[in-house]
């Protein structure tokens, strides 16, 4: 994800922007750079590539001046480039700028600057800011420039401006994504992470949503969306430089569980529109009369990945009534696959660089088929090699399971299902609503299964000393109960299984005998009294039951020894929730029993090889 840090004191301004973003690096990016001022002039320095490459660049100079921007970039809008990194500038070299998030309204922002005789170096969201800026840049009052500016932005930004007019401060504004201001002793900082600037200071000030900010080297003023001055709340950092990386939390993987609520908003920004109750998913190119030509959906994909491609696979059939197989790469791509000019195939990657998901692109490609990836890094191969790219817009992911990245890749397939069935016909303007609707409201319902939390914790005490766990469930139930059991594997190492719940009879029924844990997920409404029937299968050998279901649902106490509440959604969306408390069982498990939760044992983030 991308980082900002801002300084304004008496050190090199380098040193410690350099610095500073070397702090950020665990966070992911793909490009560097800072802005200084130099004399009377911004020198802008940035480099596709690590820090040393920027530091390389550098190679000493600027060391002289004291105020200055720097960023690490994770690419969105535009691929990793020298051009793309940051600081943008406007035309005039008098502005530069740092920014975090995603300008929703960017095209029609540029569109409009275009016609104004604006140039654009850069490919990116974040050069209109610098642009838009120099656009009201009146009188040398940057500050008004900056609120004009901000008030046109729709998405979420955290930025800072430097201007050659202004070399005594630094202007900073946020919107939905987070930025700080480091007080220091005659020096000022800003930046998005605490660690970037935790050497200098642990005295910081929070910038809430709407608020601008400015510092001088003698003083910070913070002011709200209405231009009055507010004063801020002096907090007090403790946590030591590790503890801060990971946000306070013990694990990233924790963290990313946490992370949640906001990459679903981030996946779900710009794509609906909950009040028209209408997908906008721009990126797909397939219109109704390419859709007519296809006659079957491969989903391919790896691990957690394919498990979302299970989901999809649902939401498609159900939505767009079309036949659509969910496929591990691996067999995918040595099975001879019937995929040809009239198939549409779905690959899911987070990385975007699993080779086996990568070899299966290829294959599809090569029989003719449309290809869209889903995946979270912008500029990965199979962004490169795909005919369109889903975005999942779920931040870098650093602990080797996979947790925000799959609550994401489950949103992306139902928009896709959306925008498939809503451009054939398959699907009414009614039903579309109403999805839509439930998806609006599903960042705040995974925040609200995040503060049980605590519960999740006490019953992983307890499952820490598991031997073996059933993950049960039918339809889309059963399909969380397979990452569910995957989760549990990779972290805590414990033995799990998962089956849908009427195949238990057939075979696996044998294993259950007293005290043997089993996860029952009951959200499907019209599978709902087999689902019961089947937990009742399990009590009968005295399995040890825990059911996951909505909150109401008081019924299903009778059946189980315990139950996780999720809130009410569509039984469709379910899954996006369901998971969560799963996600908290293998970690809370994992922590209890001393593994390494974020590098599990044998495995790595992304599985570059065959
Ligand atoms: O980067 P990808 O999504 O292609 O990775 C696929 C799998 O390797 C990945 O989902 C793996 O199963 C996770 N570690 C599970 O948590």
């Amino acid at each position: 994800m991308c980082g900002i840090v801002g300084y304004l004191g008496k050190k090199s301004a380098v040193e410690v922007l350099v610095e500073g973003l070397e702090r950020l690096e665990y966070r992911g990016y793909d490009s560097a750079g800072i802005a200084a001022l130099e004399g009377s002039a911004i020198e802008i320095v940035k480099s596709k590539g690590k820090i040393a490459d920027l530091k390389a660049k550098l190679n000493g100079n600027l060391s002289g001046s004291t105020i200055g921007i720097g960023h690490t970039r994770w690419a969105t809008h535009g691929r990793p480039s020298d051009a793309n990194a940051h600081p943008h500038r406007d035309c005039t070299g008098k502005i530069a700028v740092v920014h975090n998030g995603i300008i929703e309204n960017y095209q029609e922002l540029k569109e409009f600057l275009l016609e104004e005789g604006h140039i654009f170096l850069s490919e990116t969201d974040t050069e209109v800011i610098s642009h838009l800026i120099e656009h009201y840049y009146k009188d040398n009052d940057l500050f008004t420039a900056v609120q004009y500016a901000t008030s046109r932005l729709e998405g979420s930004y955290a930025l800072v401006v430097l201007c050659t007019d202004c070399p005594d401060r630094l202007i900073a504004a946020r919107k939905d994504s987070p930025l700080i201001v480091g007080l220091g002793d005659e020096e000022y900082f800003f930046a998005s992470d605490i660690p970037a600037i935790l050497k200098h200071t642990r005295r910081i000030n929070i910038l809430d949503d709407g608020e601008i900010a400015l510092i001088t080297s003698s003083k910070v003023e913070v002011y709200n969306s209405t231009g009055k001055k507010v004063a801020k709340k002096e907090m007090y950092v403790e946590w030591d430089a590790e503890a801060a990386e990971k946000g306070g939390y013990d694990h990233f993987m924790i963290k990313e569980i946490h992370e949640q609520p906001q990459a679903l908003q981030k996946t779900l920004s710009g794509r609906i529109h909950s009040e028209k109750g209408i997908v906008d998913l721009k990126e797909v190119s397939l219109d109704a009369e390419k859709l007519r030509n296809i006659n079957n959906v491969a989903i391919v994909a790896c691990g957690t990945a394919y498990h979302a491609g299970l989901i999809g696979k649902y939401a498609i059939e159900k939505l767009v009534r079309i036949p659509v197989e969910a496929d591990i790469a691996s067999e995918f791509r040595y099975r001879n696959p019937l995929i040809d000019d009239r198939s549409l195939v779905i690959v899911i990657s987070q990385s975007g660089e699993t080779a086996d998901t990568l070899a299966a692109l290829r294959e599809a490609k090569k029989r003719g088929a449309h290809v869209i990836a889903v995946t979270n890094v912008v500029g990965s191969t199979v962004s490169r090699e795909a005919d369109d790219v889903l975005y999942t817009w779920a931040g870098p992911e650093i602990a080797v399971a996979s947790t925000k990245a799959y609550t994401t890749q489950l949103v992306a397939m139902y928009l896709l299902a959306l925008d498939l069935g809503t451009k054939l016909g398959t699907l009414s303007q009614e039903k579309a609503a109403e999805i839509v609707k439930a998806l609006a409201e599903i960042p705040n319902n995974a925040a609200k299964v995040l503060e049980q939390a605590e519960k999740v914790k006490s019953w992983a005490k307890e499952a820490s000393v598991w031997k073996d766990a059933f993950f049960i469930g039918r339809g889309l139930d059963w399909a969380v109960a397979m990452e569910g059991q995957l989760k549990l594997k990779e972290i805590s190492y414990m033995h799990a299984e998962a089956y849908a719940a009427g195949e238990l009879k057939h075979g696996t029924l044998a294993l259950i005998e007293e005290r043997i844990p089993v996860i029952a997920l009951a959200t499907q409404e019209e599978l709902y009294d087999k689902m019961v029937s089947n937990i009742e299968e399990v009590n009968a050998r005295g399995a040890n039951v825990t059911g996951v279901t909505f909150e109401g649902n008081k019924e299903l106490e009778k059946a189980v020894n315990q139950v996780i509440y999720i809130p009410e959604t569509l039984p469709l969306l379910a899954p996006i929730l369901s998971v969560i408390p799963l996600q908290l069982l293998s970690y809370y498990a994992a922590v209890e029993r001393g593994c390494d939760v974020d590098k599990p044992r044998n495995l790595a983030k992304s599985v570059t090889v065959e």
